[in-house]
């Protein structure tokens, strides 16, 4: 469905050239994220998509096998259809995509992951929030010029610190620059990595 919009999404126009892709987390919606992309930046337009697979009844990006476990051949397709939306969308709502900025939160920051890794021309900034590698690569995208926040929860027992700090080894060996922190915190996002996320944000 390349060229056309479609995902539901909910789409703020803003008052600078940026625009955050806020993609939510497993359970959530089009306007869970919002508020917060409203906190990173008051001034960018927000282009929020609703999921597309349900899992008992709750919303992700792409299917999994179980937890952790992700279908792969599922988030291959997914990924490029939410790439494509993007697109799309960039053109539809006369988005400038050189000032595109993923912001995702858990399932959101996979997709978010997958998207840098297989469709790396689409995203040059991301801020991954509660994020783990998404699928293994023999030979990884150059991702030069790509800046990731990441951002992870030294107690989260969904996302292992090791897995988080092995998705930011990735993307910095593909080039990117990756600023990668740590917190006292679970899989929720506590207010201090979300200041430090603005700051990382307010100074590109
Ligand atoms: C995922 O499935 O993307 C991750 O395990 C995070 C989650 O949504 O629970």
């Amino acid at each position: 469905m390349s060229g056309e919009l479609n995902y539901l999404h909910e789409f703020v126009p803003g008052s600078s050239a940026r625009t955050l892709l806020l993609l939510h987390g497993t359970g959530g919606d089009e306007r869970d994220l919002l508020p917060l992309g409203r906190d990173l930046d008051r001034d960018a337009a927000l282009l929020s998509p609703r999921g597309n697979v349900l899992e008992d009844n709750r919303r992700r990006f792409f299917r999994r096998l179980a937890e952790g476990v992700f279908d792969q051949e599922d988030l291959k397709r997914r990924t490029d259809d939410l790439a494509d939306f993007v697109v799309a969308a960039a053109q539809q709502y006369g988005l400038d995509r050189s000032k595109l900025v993923a912001v995702g939160y858990s399932n959101g920051a996979n997709i978010a992951a997958s998207i840098l890794l297989r469709r790396p021309e689409v995203l040059r900034t991301a801020i991954l929030l509660r994020a783990m590698v998404p699928f293994e690569l023999e030979k990884l995208p150059d991702l030069s010029g790509v800046r990731v926040w990441i951002g992870g929860g030294k107690q989260d027992t969904l996302i292992p610190r090791e897995n988080t700090e092995r998705l930011a080894e990735m993307l910095s060996d593909a080039g990117a620059e990756v600023t990668a922190h740590f917190f006292e915190a679970g899989h929720s996002l506590t207010s201090v990595e979300l200041l430090l996320a603005h700051r990382w944000l307010s100074a590109s």
